[in-house]
């Protein structure tokens, strides 16, 4: 059956595993564990995006031209994010992360995962009010180039400040929200002063190895996007890159003790905010009875 341009055919899985071929052939990009539900809605807007009947139509221009595969791989990363995300979540944070941490004469924190960077200044707003910037470096990692730019970048709408300074209020915090940026325009920048401790380095969860020996460890809103074998890697993954005693903040959704019971040394501190640490002893002998 011949389609009209404006009929999109519903997409089938065999033509989701052509699409990650190319991606993955083509660029190195490997999708093939992201959770199948939610790539079929990326897919589906993709779809409408650029006028297609089938997803097959998609993969020529994809092998072809850099800049359809790159708006590709933008979809399926999805970099939504806000300052102070689940403002509970950062007021939990200030309590019991960051008293920890203090205790630490270095404090090495890996976010992975960073989209447009609004966790990330969130993550060194943090840290300078708890006048802990001098003894910290984040380092800022994501799967995509042009998300990592936006984020050393820093700058946003400034409609969506409005939300966020409630955001951080709700969080614990008691400064002066808007004196972390300056204003152009309809953007607001993100002070110089907050990204002299970040580093901003490519790193791809699904093949990369350990990152750092960190202390503490975020990857918030980024599991949720994979299925379970790939989260299992992934938990590994930061798992490893932890020093004993360090945190780890996932996202709120983001269950994952299964997982850290079966292969990791992560005990569970926080489960309304997904928060874990990595053991400072041996695994509990329990766990495997
Ligand atoms: C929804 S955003 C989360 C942003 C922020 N952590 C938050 O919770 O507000 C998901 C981020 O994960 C990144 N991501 C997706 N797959 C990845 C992978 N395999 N390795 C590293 N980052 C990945 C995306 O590019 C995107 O920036």
């Amino acid at each position: 059956m011949i389609l009209g341009k404006s009929e999109k055919r519903r997409i089938e899985s065999v033509e989701v595993d052509l699409l990650l071929r190319a991606l993955k052939e083509g660029y190195g990009y490997d999708f093939s564990g992201y959770a199948p539900a939610s790539l079929k809605r990326r897919l589906t807007s993709l779809q409408h995006y650029f006028d297609v009947a089938h997803l097959t139509d998609l993969i020529s221009s994809i092998l072809y031209d850099r800049a359809v595969a790159q708006t590709v791989i933008n979809n399926i990363s999805v970099p939504a994010s806000d300052f102070f995300r689940d403002a509970t979540v950062w007021r939990t944070v200030r309590d019991i992360v960051v008293p920890q941490l203090s205790s630490f004469p270095r404090i090495n924190i890996w976010q992975a995962g960073c989209g447009y960077g609004e966790e990330t200044y969130t993550l060194a707003i943090l840290m300078h009010e708890a006048k802990l910037e001098t003894r910290m470096r984040i380092f800022t990692t994501d799967i995509n180039s042009t998300f990592l730019k936006e984020a050393r970048r820093g700058s946003w709408a400034r409609h969506r400040m409005e939300a966020w300074r409630e955001n951080y209020v709700k969080a614990g915090g008691e400064g002066d929200f808007d004196s972390y940026f300056v204003v152009r325009g309809d953007e607001v920048a993100i002070k110089d002063e907050l990204k002299q401790s970040i580093e901003f380095v490519t790193h791809n969860l699904v093949m990369d190895d350990v990152f750092k020996e960190v202390q503490w460890a975020v990857c918030r809103n980024v599991l949720i996007y994979f299925n379970s074998e790939l989260q299992e890697r992934v938990v590994n993954l930061l798992s490893r890159s932890m020093e004993r005693g360090a945190y780890l903040l996932l996202g709120r959704s983001e269950k994952i003790m299964d997982v850290a019971e079966k292969h990791t040394e992560l005990e569970e501190i926080d489960d309304r905010v997904q928060l874990y640490r990595r053991a400072i002893g041996p695994i509990r002998s329990t766990r495997h009875a």
